[in-house]
């Protein structure tokens, strides 16, 4: 069932690179997510599609200011600071790469909010926070990095209190690795393995729900938002074509592992689905 143990090794690589974290900087302003885009509106619009999509986190959470929330994989914090400043959030973010919790505090204290957010070393496997302490609890694209989901929701499950709220956020295949026409599977194993995300071999969009409940949680929705990120999907698309031509005919490919999944994962983009599972932790 997977790695079983933390490639930390193999997540440096994959958001240390220069061009990697140029790009998380320069281009999605910090953000290392996808984005939500309602129907009628342009998809050229990236940045406001992010905002979307952590509103859609926000609205799913759906708890009174004030509350504490655990964001599990909280990369540069921009997730956390949207849900300190937007809802009213009190949030401990984690993350197990150094470089992504020292600018998630540098930001923090340029935006005022180190009175509502806290970011710590730590992996979501092995919360170091003890049990009930969150009213709720969210993974905005990290748990495709997890090397046992179970483990992990066991993990969120714990550090909730009764009637907690869990939401998880990100992409998975329609059903099992093995059930892919052999083309997609060519194309989508080496792309798992070269961003590490040995979470995506274990679950997927008919087994999670089955997940969350093993793990003591009643779900509340499972929503194939795949629409509403296609979008963005086609954008960065046509955005990164052109950068990955010019990479792979005169620069250095290796260095570009971003541009270049972009561009292949879009020729296999119908075996990805997009979701926000919604569960609770029963109140007893
Ligand atoms: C795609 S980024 C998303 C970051 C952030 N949620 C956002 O939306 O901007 C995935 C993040 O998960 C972190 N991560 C991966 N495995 C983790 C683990 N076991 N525990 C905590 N964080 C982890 C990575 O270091 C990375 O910062």
């Amino acid at each position: 069932m997977g790695a079983q143990e933390l490639d930390l090794a193999g997540l440096r690589r994959v958001y240390g690179r220069a061009g990697s974290r140029r790009f998380y900087t320069l281009v999605a302003r910090n953000a290392r997510h996808w984005g939500w885009t309602e129907p009628g509106q342009s998809k050229w619009r990236l940045w406001r599609a992010q905002r979307q999509l952590e509103d859609v986190l926000g609205r799913k959470l759906a708890l009174p200011a004030g509350a504490r929330v655990l964001d599990a994989g909280c990369g540069a914090g921009v997730v956390a600071r949207a849900m300190a400043t937007r809802f009213g959030l009190l949030v401990d973010g984690v993350d197990v790469l150094d470089f992504h919790l020292a600018e998630a505090r540098r930001l923090n204290a340029r935006a005022a909010l180190v009175d509502r957010t806290a970011f710590r070393w730590g992996d979501y496997h092995h919360l170091p926070f003890a049990d009930g302490e969150f009213d709720g609890a969210y993974s905005m694209e990290t748990l495709v990095h997890s090397y046992d989901p179970p483990r992990a929701l066991a993990e969120f499950h714990r550090v909730l209190r009764p009637g907690g709220r869990l939401v998880l956020l990100g992409p998975m295949s329609a059903g099992p690795l093995e059930e892919l026409p052999p083309r997609t599977r060519r194309v989508l194993k080496p792309y798992l393995d070269a961003h590490v995300f040995p979470g995506a071999r274990i679950y997927h969009a008919r087994n999670l729900p089955d997940l969350l409940t093993a793990a003591g949680f009643e779900v509340e929705e499972a929503l194939d938002a795949t629409r509403y990120y296609q979008p963005t999907t086609e954008a960065v698309h046509v955005y990164f074509r052109l950068p990955w031509e010019l990479v792979r005919r005169f620069g250095d490919p290796a260095k570009w592992l971003n541009l270049r999944s972009t561009v292949e994962m879009y020729t296999v983009r119908e075996a990805v689905r997009w979701y926000v599972h919604t569960a609770v932790k029963p109140s007893r």
